[in-house]
């Protein structure tokens, strides 16, 4: 229910920031997805809102990363040649998902979250 508390907040702040077609959700820290996951989830049937999203997801450690790509049900894009700033799609919103390994190689945007320290930012 968290991430699914935390998703209706993002969503508010998406309407008060005027319904951007282009958002950035940073989660920092995100575990196992799980938080990002049920966010999806509990967003999937705001389609405006979930189709303005763009996830990015700072994750360290490539074993983490991995299982965050199996909780947001993701699928790699085939067709990028970029394979440091690899995209995938989540399928259960059909976001796109992407991996960095620091907070500085995420682009400029807009919303950032940090479930790590429970407070956001
Ligand atoms: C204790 S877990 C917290 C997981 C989740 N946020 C939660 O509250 O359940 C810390 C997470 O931050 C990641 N992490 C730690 N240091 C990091 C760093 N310097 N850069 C990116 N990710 C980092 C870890 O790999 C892990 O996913």
């Amino acid at each position: 229910m968290f991430g699914e508390m935390v998703g209706v907040w993002a969503m508010c702040l998406w309407e008060q920031m005027g319904q951007p077609n282009k958002v950035n959700l940073v989660e920092l820290g995100p575990g196992r997805g799980t938080l990002m996951a049920d966010l999806l989830r509990g967003a999937s049937k705001f389609k405006n809102f979930t189709e303005s999203l763009q996830i990015h997801m700072v994750e360290c450690s490539p074993t983490l990363q991995k299982l965050q790509h199996s909780n947001l049900k993701c699928k790699d894009e085939d067709n990028t040649d970029d394979k440091v700033n690899k995209r995938s799609v989540s399928t259960l919103t059909g976001t796109p998902v992407t991996w960095h390994a620091a907070l500085e190689q995420v682009p400029s945007g807009c919303m950032k979250i940090s479930k790590t320290s429970r407070h956001t930012q």
